[in-house]
Protein backbone atom coordinates (compact mmCIF):
# COMPACT_ATOMS: atom_id res chain seq x y z
CA UNK A 1 0.00 0.00 0.00
CA UNK A 2 0.96 3.35 -0.84
CA UNK A 3 0.56 6.59 1.24
CA UNK A 4 -2.01 7.48 -1.27
CA UNK A 5 -4.49 4.81 0.35
CA UNK A 6 -3.79 5.38 3.63
CA UNK A 7 -6.95 6.52 5.55
CA UNK A 8 -9.12 6.19 1.94
CA UNK A 9 -11.98 3.80 2.13
CA UNK A 10 -11.57 0.92 -0.33
CA UNK A 11 -13.25 1.34 -3.40
CA UNK A 12 -16.89 1.46 -3.23
CA UNK A 13 -18.05 -0.83 -6.42
CA UNK A 14 -16.87 -2.24 -9.16
CA UNK A 15 -14.86 -5.78 -9.69
CA UNK A 16 -12.38 -7.15 -6.98
CA UNK A 17 -8.62 -6.27 -7.65
CA UNK A 18 -5.68 -8.22 -7.08
CA UNK A 19 -2.38 -6.44 -5.42
CA UNK A 20 -1.19 -4.10 -7.60
CA UNK A 21 2.34 -5.80 -9.04
CA UNK A 22 0.08 -7.03 -12.04
CA UNK A 23 -0.56 -4.94 -14.81
CA UNK A 24 -3.70 -6.42 -16.53
CA UNK A 25 -4.59 -4.53 -19.44
CA UNK A 26 -0.63 -4.10 -20.17
CA UNK A 27 -0.25 -7.72 -19.81
CA UNK A 28 -3.35 -8.76 -21.87
CA UNK A 29 -1.99 -6.04 -24.70
CA UNK A 30 1.59 -7.67 -25.35
CA UNK A 31 0.10 -11.28 -25.10
CA UNK A 32 -2.48 -10.43 -27.72
CA UNK A 33 0.41 -8.19 -29.52
CA UNK A 34 2.95 -11.36 -29.76
CA UNK A 35 1.04 -14.35 -30.16
CA UNK A 36 0.47 -14.38 -34.00
CA UNK A 37 -3.07 -13.73 -34.10
CA UNK A 38 -4.92 -13.47 -37.42
CA UNK A 39 -5.68 -9.70 -37.65
CA UNK A 40 -8.34 -8.90 -39.81
CA UNK A 41 -9.52 -5.89 -38.03
CA UNK A 42 -8.29 -2.31 -37.77
CA UNK A 43 -5.70 -0.58 -37.60
CA UNK A 44 -4.60 -1.08 -41.31
CA UNK A 45 -1.18 -1.35 -40.70
CA UNK A 46 -2.03 -4.75 -38.58
CA UNK A 47 0.46 -4.72 -36.18
CA UNK A 48 3.48 -3.74 -38.21
CA UNK A 49 3.56 -4.88 -41.79
CA UNK A 50 1.30 -2.46 -43.17
CA UNK A 51 3.64 0.52 -41.71
CA UNK A 52 5.98 3.13 -43.37
CA UNK A 53 9.51 1.72 -42.81
CA UNK A 54 10.24 5.01 -41.18
CA UNK A 55 7.71 4.40 -38.96
CA UNK A 56 8.67 1.16 -37.78
CA UNK A 57 12.07 2.90 -37.10
CA UNK A 58 10.82 5.40 -35.10
CA UNK A 59 8.42 3.60 -33.18
CA UNK A 60 9.29 0.20 -33.34
CA UNK A 61 8.32 -2.70 -34.26
CA UNK A 62 6.80 -4.05 -30.86
CA UNK A 63 4.79 -0.87 -30.46
CA UNK A 64 3.17 -1.45 -33.18
CA UNK A 65 2.67 -4.83 -33.07
CA UNK A 66 0.67 -3.34 -29.10
CA UNK A 67 -1.04 -0.89 -31.06
CA UNK A 68 -4.87 -2.94 -31.13
CA UNK A 69 -7.78 -1.65 -31.40
CA UNK A 70 -10.56 -2.12 -28.62
CA UNK A 71 -13.04 -4.96 -28.68
CA UNK A 72 -10.51 -7.34 -28.92
CA UNK A 73 -11.43 -10.63 -26.55
CA UNK A 74 -9.52 -11.30 -23.25
CA UNK A 75 -8.41 -7.09 -23.37
CA UNK A 76 -11.75 -5.38 -23.20
CA UNK A 77 -14.17 -7.35 -24.25
CA UNK A 78 -15.16 -11.12 -22.18
CA UNK A 79 -15.55 -12.44 -18.89
CA UNK A 80 -16.42 -9.13 -16.33
CA UNK A 81 -13.85 -7.92 -15.20
CA UNK A 82 -11.94 -7.73 -18.28
CA UNK A 83 -8.53 -6.92 -18.24
CA UNK A 84 -9.61 -3.07 -18.95
CA UNK A 85 -11.86 -3.31 -16.42
CA UNK A 86 -9.14 -4.22 -13.55
CA UNK A 87 -6.92 -1.62 -14.91
CA UNK A 88 -8.94 1.18 -14.32
CA UNK A 89 -10.40 -0.32 -10.78
CA UNK A 90 -6.35 -0.82 -9.63
CA UNK A 91 -5.69 2.71 -10.63
CA UNK A 92 -8.61 3.97 -8.24
CA UNK A 93 -7.22 2.03 -5.59
CA UNK A 94 -3.79 3.25 -6.37
CA UNK A 95 -4.65 6.78 -6.41
CA UNK A 96 -7.38 6.48 -3.32
CA UNK A 97 -10.89 6.83 -5.31
CA UNK A 98 -14.01 5.11 -6.02
CA UNK A 99 -13.51 4.78 -9.30
CA UNK A 100 -11.01 6.32 -11.96
CA UNK A 101 -11.03 6.59 -15.87
CA UNK A 102 -7.94 6.25 -18.18
CA UNK A 103 -8.08 9.00 -20.47
CA UNK A 104 -5.97 9.35 -24.08
CA UNK A 105 -6.70 12.96 -24.44
CA UNK A 106 -4.90 14.71 -21.49
CA UNK A 107 -5.92 16.00 -18.42
CA UNK A 108 -7.89 18.80 -20.85
CA UNK A 109 -10.72 15.61 -21.65
CA UNK A 110 -10.59 15.31 -17.86
CA UNK A 111 -11.67 18.91 -17.37
CA UNK A 112 -14.31 18.60 -20.88
CA UNK A 113 -15.63 16.16 -18.88
CA UNK A 114 -15.69 17.31 -15.38
CA UNK A 115 -17.60 20.63 -16.96
CA UNK A 116 -20.07 18.44 -19.21
CA UNK A 117 -21.33 16.51 -15.92
CA UNK A 118 -21.25 19.32 -13.08
CA UNK A 119 -22.00 22.62 -15.19
CA UNK A 120 -24.65 21.54 -17.78
CA UNK A 121 -25.95 24.23 -20.25
CA UNK A 122 -27.23 27.41 -17.63
CA UNK A 123 -25.94 26.26 -14.44
CA UNK A 124 -23.42 28.13 -12.34
CA UNK A 125 -19.94 26.44 -11.35
CA UNK A 126 -17.40 28.60 -9.19
CA UNK A 127 -13.85 28.56 -11.28
CA UNK A 128 -10.04 29.58 -10.03
CA UNK A 129 -10.01 32.24 -12.27
CA UNK A 130 -5.91 31.09 -13.27
CA UNK A 131 -7.51 27.21 -14.21
CA UNK A 132 -6.18 25.98 -17.74
CA UNK A 133 -7.57 26.74 -20.50
CA UNK A 134 -9.72 23.53 -20.47
CA UNK A 135 -12.01 24.09 -18.09
CA UNK A 136 -13.06 27.31 -19.80
CA UNK A 137 -13.16 25.21 -23.36
CA UNK A 138 -15.64 22.49 -21.11
CA UNK A 139 -18.04 25.46 -20.71
CA UNK A 140 -17.69 26.44 -23.90
CA UNK A 141 -18.95 22.10 -24.71
CA UNK A 142 -21.08 21.96 -22.12
CA UNK A 143 -22.60 26.11 -21.58
CA UNK A 144 -22.18 26.44 -18.21
CA UNK A 145 -21.32 29.54 -16.53
CA UNK A 146 -18.47 30.34 -14.82
CA UNK A 147 -17.90 32.65 -11.75
CA UNK A 148 -14.06 33.33 -11.00
CA UNK A 149 -12.65 33.22 -7.69
CA UNK A 150 -9.31 35.14 -7.87
CA UNK A 151 -5.95 32.89 -6.91
CA UNK A 152 -3.42 34.45 -4.64
CA UNK A 153 -0.81 36.88 -6.87
CA UNK A 154 2.66 37.20 -6.70
CA UNK A 155 3.44 40.36 -7.91
CA UNK A 156 7.08 40.45 -7.31
CA UNK A 157 7.41 37.65 -9.38
CA UNK A 158 4.30 38.31 -11.66
CA UNK A 159 2.81 34.42 -11.21
CA UNK A 160 -0.26 33.38 -9.75
CA UNK A 161 -0.36 30.92 -6.46
CA UNK A 162 -3.39 29.00 -4.86
CA UNK A 163 -7.24 29.92 -4.25
CA UNK A 164 -7.17 30.22 -0.32
CA UNK A 165 -10.32 28.90 1.40
CA UNK A 166 -11.52 33.13 2.68
CA UNK A 167 -11.70 33.53 -1.15
CA UNK A 168 -13.14 30.10 -1.92
CA UNK A 169 -15.90 30.80 0.67
CA UNK A 170 -16.48 34.79 -0.87
CA UNK A 171 -16.90 33.26 -4.63
CA UNK A 172 -19.64 30.36 -3.53
CA UNK A 173 -21.85 33.22 -1.12
CA UNK A 174 -21.29 35.51 -4.16
CA UNK A 175 -22.83 32.67 -6.37
CA UNK A 176 -24.98 30.44 -4.21
CA UNK A 177 -26.50 28.71 -7.01
CA UNK A 178 -23.20 27.46 -8.21
CA UNK A 179 -23.16 23.40 -8.36
CA UNK A 180 -19.74 22.72 -7.96
CA UNK A 181 -16.07 24.56 -7.19
CA UNK A 182 -12.98 23.86 -9.75
CA UNK A 183 -9.69 25.08 -8.01
CA UNK A 184 -5.91 23.92 -8.78
CA UNK A 185 -4.00 22.42 -6.96
CA UNK A 186 -0.39 22.46 -7.40
CA UNK A 187 0.29 25.27 -9.79
CA UNK A 188 2.70 25.34 -12.64
CA UNK A 189 5.49 26.74 -10.66
CA UNK A 190 4.82 23.58 -7.70
CA UNK A 191 2.83 25.54 -5.36
CA UNK A 192 0.04 23.57 -4.07
CA UNK A 193 -3.55 24.70 -2.12
CA UNK A 194 -5.04 24.13 1.37
CA UNK A 195 -7.30 20.91 -0.14
CA UNK A 196 -8.71 20.50 3.36
CA UNK A 197 -9.62 24.10 4.06
CA UNK A 198 -11.19 24.58 0.58
CA UNK A 199 -12.97 20.89 0.66
CA UNK A 200 -14.48 22.21 3.82
CA UNK A 201 -15.33 25.58 2.50
CA UNK A 202 -16.94 23.99 -0.27
CA UNK A 203 -18.88 20.96 1.20
CA UNK A 204 -20.22 23.65 3.77
CA UNK A 205 -22.19 25.51 0.77
CA UNK A 206 -23.24 22.42 -0.53
CA UNK A 207 -21.38 21.95 -3.93
CA UNK A 208 -18.12 19.14 -4.61
CA UNK A 209 -14.89 20.41 -4.55
CA UNK A 210 -12.94 19.24 -7.93
CA UNK A 211 -9.37 19.91 -7.74
CA UNK A 212 -7.21 20.01 -11.02
CA UNK A 213 -3.92 18.23 -9.97
CA UNK A 214 -2.71 17.80 -13.27
CA UNK A 215 1.11 18.87 -12.19
CA UNK A 216 0.68 16.34 -9.32
CA UNK A 217 0.18 12.34 -10.57
CA UNK A 218 3.20 11.74 -8.13
CA UNK A 219 1.51 13.61 -4.76
CA UNK A 220 0.62 11.06 -2.22
CA UNK A 221 3.49 8.67 -2.85
CA UNK A 222 6.16 9.52 -1.24
CA UNK A 223 6.08 11.97 2.76
CA UNK A 224 8.10 14.64 1.06
CA UNK A 225 5.36 15.34 -0.97
CA UNK A 226 1.36 16.28 -0.17
CA UNK A 227 -1.32 14.44 -0.27
CA UNK A 228 -3.64 13.57 -2.80
CA UNK A 229 -6.23 16.35 -3.08
CA UNK A 230 -8.79 12.76 -2.61
CA UNK A 231 -7.16 12.21 0.53
CA UNK A 232 -7.51 15.93 1.82
CA UNK A 233 -11.07 15.69 0.98
CA UNK A 234 -11.78 16.90 -2.75
CA UNK A 235 -14.87 14.95 -4.41
CA UNK A 236 -12.91 14.43 -7.55
CA UNK A 237 -9.17 15.20 -9.25
CA UNK A 238 -7.21 14.94 -12.44
CA UNK A 239 -3.56 13.04 -12.53
CA UNK A 240 -2.12 14.40 -15.68
CA UNK A 241 -0.17 11.39 -15.54
CA UNK A 242 2.30 11.74 -18.57
CA UNK A 243 3.67 14.84 -17.10
CA UNK A 244 5.86 14.15 -13.95
CA UNK A 245 5.27 9.68 -14.45
CA UNK A 246 5.90 7.09 -16.86
CA UNK A 247 3.03 6.87 -19.04
CA UNK A 248 2.79 8.47 -22.96
CA UNK A 249 2.07 11.70 -23.71
CA UNK A 250 -1.42 12.66 -23.47
CA UNK A 251 -2.37 10.23 -21.11
CA UNK A 252 -4.02 10.98 -17.90
CA UNK A 253 -6.69 10.08 -15.11
CA UNK A 254 -9.87 11.41 -14.01
CA UNK A 255 -10.68 9.96 -10.24
CA UNK A 256 -13.86 10.39 -8.30
CA UNK A 257 -13.77 9.93 -4.34
CA UNK A 258 -16.38 8.07 -2.24
CA UNK A 259 -17.94 10.70 -0.68
CA UNK A 260 -21.19 10.35 -3.47
CA UNK A 261 -21.29 14.58 -3.89
CA UNK A 262 -20.49 13.41 -7.56
CA UNK A 263 -22.43 10.79 -9.51
CA UNK A 264 -19.70 8.67 -11.14
CA UNK A 265 -22.12 7.53 -13.79
CA UNK A 266 -22.71 10.86 -15.10
CA UNK A 267 -18.86 11.00 -15.21
CA UNK A 268 -18.87 8.12 -16.84
CA UNK A 269 -21.51 9.03 -19.05
CA UNK A 270 -20.01 12.26 -20.38
CA UNK A 271 -16.58 10.41 -21.01
CA UNK A 272 -18.57 7.97 -23.04
CA UNK A 273 -19.34 11.62 -25.55
CA UNK A 274 -15.96 12.65 -25.58
CA UNK A 275 -13.68 9.68 -25.82
CA UNK A 276 -12.94 8.12 -29.42
CA UNK A 277 -14.34 5.10 -30.12
CA UNK A 278 -11.05 3.68 -31.24
CA UNK A 279 -8.78 5.14 -28.17
CA UNK A 280 -4.78 3.92 -28.00
CA UNK A 281 -4.09 1.06 -26.39
CA UNK A 282 -0.44 2.00 -25.94
CA UNK A 283 -1.54 5.08 -24.36
CA UNK A 284 -4.11 3.37 -22.41
CA UNK A 285 -1.47 -0.01 -21.42
CA UNK A 286 0.79 2.71 -20.35
CA UNK A 287 -1.35 3.79 -18.13
CA UNK A 288 -1.49 1.01 -16.39
CA UNK A 289 2.19 0.57 -15.93
CA UNK A 290 2.53 3.77 -14.76
CA UNK A 291 -0.11 3.18 -12.41
CA UNK A 292 2.03 -0.23 -11.24
CA UNK A 293 5.66 1.56 -11.09
CA UNK A 294 4.19 4.60 -8.99
CA UNK A 295 2.34 1.76 -6.66
CA UNK A 296 5.13 -0.82 -6.26
CA UNK A 297 8.17 1.50 -6.52
CA UNK A 298 7.24 5.22 -6.57
CA UNK A 299 7.94 5.89 -3.03
CA UNK A 300 11.61 4.73 -3.34
CA UNK A 301 12.06 6.44 -6.44
CA UNK A 302 10.67 9.55 -5.24
CA UNK A 303 13.33 9.20 -2.77
CA UNK A 304 16.02 8.71 -4.72
CA UNK A 305 15.03 11.80 -7.27
CA UNK A 306 14.24 13.73 -3.83
CA UNK A 307 18.06 13.08 -2.42
CA UNK A 308 19.42 13.99 -6.17
CA UNK A 309 17.44 16.70 -6.35
CA UNK A 310 18.70 17.97 -3.30
CA UNK A 311 22.39 17.87 -4.19
CA UNK A 312 21.62 19.93 -6.97
CA UNK A 313 19.12 22.73 -4.95
CA UNK A 314 21.99 23.13 -2.87
CA UNK A 315 24.95 24.08 -5.53
CA UNK A 316 22.15 25.91 -7.02
CA UNK A 317 21.42 28.11 -3.84
CA UNK A 318 24.98 29.21 -3.95
CA UNK A 319 24.85 30.53 -7.50
CA UNK A 320 25.42 34.30 -7.24
CA UNK A 321 22.20 36.10 -9.11
CA UNK A 322 19.80 33.48 -8.92
CA UNK A 323 17.32 32.49 -6.16
CA UNK A 324 15.46 29.04 -5.51
CA UNK A 325 11.57 29.63 -5.24
CA UNK A 326 10.76 26.83 -3.15
CA UNK A 327 9.77 25.01 0.40
CA UNK A 328 10.79 28.93 2.17
CA UNK A 329 7.32 30.02 -0.09
CA UNK A 330 4.68 27.47 2.31
CA UNK A 331 2.93 29.34 4.38
CA UNK A 332 1.54 32.31 2.59
CA UNK A 333 -1.93 32.87 1.83
CA UNK A 334 -2.20 30.56 -1.54
CA UNK A 335 0.59 28.28 -0.90
CA UNK A 336 -0.10 25.29 1.76
CA UNK A 337 2.48 22.98 0.43
CA UNK A 338 5.00 22.29 -2.33
CA UNK A 339 6.12 20.02 -5.08
CA UNK A 340 10.10 19.41 -4.65
CA UNK A 341 10.32 18.20 -7.71
CA UNK A 342 9.96 21.32 -9.83
CA UNK A 343 12.93 23.68 -9.88
CA UNK A 344 11.89 27.06 -10.06
CA UNK A 345 14.59 29.90 -10.52
CA UNK A 346 14.01 33.66 -9.92
CA UNK A 347 16.98 34.73 -12.53
CA UNK A 348 16.05 38.87 -11.94
CA UNK A 349 19.56 38.97 -9.86
CA UNK A 350 21.22 38.00 -13.30
CA UNK A 351 20.22 41.21 -14.87
CA UNK A 352 18.81 38.43 -17.55
CA UNK A 353 15.65 37.67 -18.20
CA UNK A 354 14.69 33.89 -17.69
CA UNK A 355 13.86 34.09 -21.74
CA UNK A 356 17.40 34.77 -22.09
CA UNK A 357 18.65 32.09 -19.29
CA UNK A 358 16.46 29.79 -21.26
CA UNK A 359 18.10 30.57 -24.39
CA UNK A 360 21.82 30.75 -23.56
CA UNK A 361 20.83 27.68 -21.66
CA UNK A 362 19.90 25.62 -24.46
CA UNK A 363 22.28 26.94 -26.94
CA UNK A 364 25.45 25.88 -24.82
CA UNK A 365 24.55 22.86 -23.39
CA UNK A 366 21.31 21.23 -24.69
CA UNK A 367 19.40 22.05 -21.45
CA UNK A 368 15.42 22.44 -22.37
CA UNK A 369 13.87 24.23 -19.79
CA UNK A 370 9.58 23.58 -19.27
CA UNK A 371 8.91 27.18 -19.14
CA UNK A 372 10.69 30.66 -18.78
CA UNK A 373 9.33 33.49 -17.82
CA UNK A 374 10.39 37.16 -17.49
CA UNK A 375 11.64 36.82 -14.12
CA UNK A 376 11.81 32.68 -13.80
CA UNK A 377 12.47 29.00 -15.61
CA UNK A 378 10.77 26.35 -14.34
CA UNK A 379 12.52 22.65 -14.49
CA UNK A 380 10.31 19.47 -13.97
CA UNK A 381 11.79 16.86 -12.61
CA UNK A 382 10.89 13.68 -13.42
CA UNK A 383 9.85 10.12 -11.00
CA UNK A 384 13.30 9.01 -11.83
CA UNK A 385 16.38 11.14 -11.88
CA UNK A 386 20.05 10.56 -11.46
CA UNK A 387 22.17 12.82 -9.12
CA UNK A 388 24.86 12.90 -11.84
CA UNK A 389 22.10 14.53 -13.93
CA UNK A 390 20.96 17.00 -11.66
CA UNK A 391 24.85 18.26 -10.39
CA UNK A 392 25.92 18.38 -14.04
CA UNK A 393 22.31 20.85 -14.65
CA UNK A 394 23.01 22.84 -11.65
CA UNK A 395 27.09 23.18 -13.25
CA UNK A 396 25.58 24.33 -16.63
CA UNK A 397 23.17 26.96 -14.77
CA UNK A 398 26.38 28.03 -13.13
CA UNK A 399 28.71 28.52 -16.19
CA UNK A 400 25.41 30.10 -18.15
CA UNK A 401 24.53 32.70 -15.27
CA UNK A 402 28.27 33.54 -14.95
CA UNK A 403 29.00 34.16 -18.53
CA UNK A 404 25.59 36.05 -19.63
CA UNK A 405 25.09 38.25 -15.94
CA UNK A 406 24.47 41.83 -16.49
CA UNK A 407 24.79 44.84 -13.86
CA UNK A 408 21.47 45.08 -12.49
CA UNK A 409 18.19 43.51 -11.96
CA UNK A 410 15.01 42.37 -13.77
CA UNK A 411 11.80 43.37 -13.68
CA UNK A 412 8.95 41.03 -13.63
CA UNK A 413 6.14 41.83 -15.94
CA UNK A 414 3.66 42.29 -12.94
CA UNK A 415 0.00 42.53 -13.67
CA UNK A 416 -2.24 42.60 -10.99
CA UNK A 417 -4.75 40.65 -9.16
CA UNK A 418 -7.77 42.82 -10.64
CA UNK A 419 -6.46 42.64 -14.07
CA UNK A 420 -7.61 38.71 -14.12
CA UNK A 421 -11.43 40.43 -13.01
CA UNK A 422 -12.57 40.94 -16.51
CA UNK A 423 -16.49 41.46 -17.16
CA UNK A 424 -17.88 38.36 -18.28
CA UNK A 425 -20.44 39.82 -20.66
CA UNK A 426 -21.55 36.85 -22.29
CA UNK A 427 -21.11 33.42 -21.72
CA UNK A 428 -17.99 31.04 -23.28
CA UNK A 429 -20.11 29.24 -25.15
CA UNK A 430 -22.14 32.27 -26.74
CA UNK A 431 -18.78 33.87 -27.39
CA UNK A 432 -16.99 30.64 -28.77
CA UNK A 433 -19.73 29.70 -31.05
CA UNK A 434 -20.79 33.31 -32.01
CA UNK A 435 -20.19 35.06 -34.95
CA UNK A 436 -16.77 36.57 -35.03
CA UNK A 437 -14.61 39.14 -36.55
CA UNK A 438 -11.13 39.38 -36.71
CA UNK A 439 -9.99 43.11 -35.18
CA UNK A 440 -6.35 44.43 -34.88
CA UNK A 441 -5.81 44.23 -31.42
CA UNK A 442 -5.54 48.36 -31.13
CA UNK A 443 -9.65 48.21 -31.86
CA UNK A 444 -10.09 45.40 -29.27
CA UNK A 445 -10.69 47.51 -26.35
CA UNK A 446 -14.35 47.30 -24.72
CA UNK A 447 -15.19 44.70 -27.31
CA UNK A 448 -16.23 41.17 -26.44
CA UNK A 449 -13.18 38.47 -27.07
CA UNK A 450 -13.90 34.94 -29.03
CA UNK A 451 -10.56 33.74 -27.70
CA UNK A 452 -9.03 32.56 -24.48
CA UNK A 453 -5.52 33.73 -24.28
CA UNK A 454 -3.29 32.52 -21.82
CA UNK A 455 -0.02 33.91 -21.37
CA UNK A 456 3.06 32.72 -19.31
CA UNK A 457 4.14 34.41 -17.59
CA UNK A 458 2.02 34.53 -15.35
CA UNK A 459 0.09 31.52 -16.35
CA UNK A 460 -3.11 33.19 -16.45
CA UNK A 461 -5.44 32.86 -19.07
CA UNK A 462 -5.72 37.03 -19.45
CA UNK A 463 -9.19 36.55 -21.34
CA UNK A 464 -11.74 34.28 -21.64
CA UNK A 465 -14.64 33.95 -24.66
CA UNK A 466 -17.19 35.99 -23.55
CA UNK A 467 -15.02 38.38 -21.14
CA UNK A 468 -14.86 42.43 -21.99
CA UNK A 469 -11.72 43.32 -23.53
CA UNK A 470 -9.64 46.68 -21.49
CA UNK A 471 -7.33 48.11 -22.50
CA UNK A 472 -5.22 47.50 -19.75
CA UNK A 473 -5.27 43.43 -20.73
CA UNK A 474 -4.75 44.56 -24.40
CA UNK A 475 -1.37 46.41 -23.65
CA UNK A 476 -0.28 43.96 -21.22
CA UNK A 477 -1.07 40.92 -23.44
CA UNK A 478 0.77 43.05 -25.93
CA UNK A 479 4.07 43.80 -23.87
CA UNK A 480 3.69 39.96 -22.97
CA UNK A 481 4.03 39.08 -27.22
CA UNK A 482 7.05 42.15 -27.77
CA UNK A 483 9.10 40.50 -24.49
CA UNK A 484 8.86 36.41 -25.86
CA UNK A 485 6.63 35.37 -24.05
CA UNK A 486 4.23 32.01 -25.78
CA UNK A 487 0.50 33.57 -25.60
CA UNK A 488 -1.53 29.82 -26.13
CA UNK A 489 -4.88 29.89 -27.53
CA UNK A 490 -4.13 33.17 -29.63
CA UNK A 491 -4.86 32.95 -33.52
CA UNK A 492 -2.33 35.70 -33.78
CA UNK A 493 0.65 34.50 -31.89
CA UNK A 494 2.24 37.64 -32.37
CA UNK A 495 -0.94 39.62 -30.82
CA UNK A 496 -1.69 42.01 -33.90
CA UNK A 497 -5.20 40.83 -33.46
CA UNK A 498 -7.70 38.97 -32.32
CA UNK A 499 -11.44 37.33 -32.91
CA UNK A 500 -13.97 39.67 -30.98
CA UNK A 501 -17.43 38.92 -31.24
CA UNK A 502 -19.60 41.03 -34.37
CA UNK A 503 -21.47 43.83 -32.79
CA UNK A 504 -23.78 44.53 -35.82
CA UNK A 505 -25.96 41.11 -35.32
C1 LIG B 1 -3.41 22.72 -14.49
C2 LIG B 1 -3.51 21.98 -15.79
N1 LIG B 1 -4.61 21.24 -16.04
C3 LIG B 1 -4.76 20.55 -17.18
C4 LIG B 1 -3.78 20.57 -18.14
C5 LIG B 1 -3.98 19.79 -19.39
O1 LIG B 1 -3.21 18.63 -19.32
P1 LIG B 1 -2.93 17.72 -20.59
O2 LIG B 1 -1.79 18.36 -21.31
O3 LIG B 1 -2.60 16.40 -19.99
O4 LIG B 1 -4.16 17.69 -21.42
C6 LIG B 1 -2.60 21.33 -17.93
C7 LIG B 1 -1.54 21.37 -18.94
O5 LIG B 1 -0.53 21.99 -18.80
C8 LIG B 1 -2.48 22.06 -16.73
O6 LIG B 1 -1.40 22.82 -16.47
Amino acid sequence: MTAANEGVPAPAAGPPVPEQPVAPYLDAVMEYAFRGAARYHVPGHKGGPGADPGVIKAIGADALAADVPQLIHGIDVGPSPTPYERAEAMAAQAFGAARSWFLTNGATQGNHALCLALAPLGSRVVVQRNSHGSVVDGLVLSGGLPSFVIPEYDEELGITHCVTPGALAAALRAAPDASAAFVVSPTYYGMAADIAGLGEVAHEAGVPLVVDQAWGPHFGFHEALPATALAQGADAMLTSTHKVTGSLTQSAMLHVGGSGRIDAESVARVLRLLRSTSPSSLLLASLDGARRQLALHGEQLLHETLEAIAVARAKLETIEGIRLVDSSLVGRAGIAGYDPLRIVIDVRGTGCTGYEVADALRRSYDVQVELPTQATIVLVVGLVESTGALRRLAGDIEETVKRIAKPGATAAIAGTAKMLMGEMAVSPREAFLGEAEVVPVGKAARRISCESIASYPPGVPQLLPGERISPEIVSHLTRLAETGARLYGASDPRFRTIHVLREDG
